[in-house]
């Protein structure tokens, strides 16, 4: 089944402190964002790449999508303040499609099997997130003092990517923007409009690349999957 993803690469990365946008870091020296992008350029069923980028590092990133050999991008529009400002522009420039993901360009380790699943669950649902399940036990904390224990088996990290029939979406987003909601993903936006989301089991190597640390997993996660590969 076909999709459209929306990547928004427009932030500055001031968690991981490198000076600069964090996705031109390099793991298994190649640049963050090639890693997310070939994913992307790799999967048959990927029809357009839309990459919302700071209006200063557009030529550098065309560069570097020659360099690496990436031809599905079809637009890449300026990025906002916010996070969901970016991916509004990428909304904005994108074709129809039946199915949009938008995913993090920060998240390199996303895989085919789970964007199949997101995808075939938004096709017969309408929407889906990638998630995994909370591991440590949860609290809720007030002034630094616990107020409860919340139950862990209801409890889900939610990652992204994210899949959407393509008009619930844009209604989803439309609506956020006439009314100046600002939400931390898009699921958010969508559940405001009283849809039902459902969740996609993802793994935990899909880690968002934010701190210095993850660096670090990150050049594990690659040398396990070369050693798995390899035998
Ligand atoms: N992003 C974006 N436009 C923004 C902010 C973020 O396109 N105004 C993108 C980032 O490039 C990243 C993804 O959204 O691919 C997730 O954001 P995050 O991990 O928070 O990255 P940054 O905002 O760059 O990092 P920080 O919050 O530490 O500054
Ligand atoms: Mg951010």
């Amino acid at each position: 089944m076909d999709y459209v993803v929306a990547l928004p690469a427009a932030g500055s990365g001031k968690r991981m402190g490198a000076g600069k946008n964090k996705l031109f870091l390099t793991l298994a020296n190649k640049p963050i964002l090639i890693h997310t992008l070939e994913v992307f350029e790799r999967d048959p069923h990927c029809t357009g790449i839309f990459l919302a980028v700071k209006q200063e590092e557009r030529e550098y990133i065309q560069s570097l999508l020659n360099e690496y050999i990436i031809t599905k991008v079809k637009g890449l529009p300026n990025g906002g303040k916010e996070r969901q400002h970016s991916v509004h522009a990428c909304l904005k420039v994108m074709e129809d499609a039946e199915i949009v993901l938008v995913h993090d360009a920060a998240r390199p380790f996303i895989t085919h099997s789970v964007i199949r699943r997101l995808v075939k669950t938004a096709y017969e649902k309408g929407a889906a997130v990638a998630g995994v399940r909370a591991k440590d036990t949860m609290k809720k904390v007030k002034n630094g003092i616990i107020v409860e224990t919340v139950n862990r088996d209801d409890l889900w990290s939610i990652q992204t990517p994210q899949a959407f029939r393509f008009e619930l979406l844009r209604q989803a987003e439309e609506d956020a923007e006439r009314t100046g909601f600002l939400g931390t993903d898009e699921a958010m936006l969508v559940e405001r409009l009283g849809h039902e989301i459902h969740i996609v089991e993802s793994s935990y190597e899909n880690i968002k690349i934010t701190t210095k640390e993850d660096l670090i997993f990150g050049e594990a996660i690659i040398k396990h999957r070369q050693l798995n590969n390899e035998s």
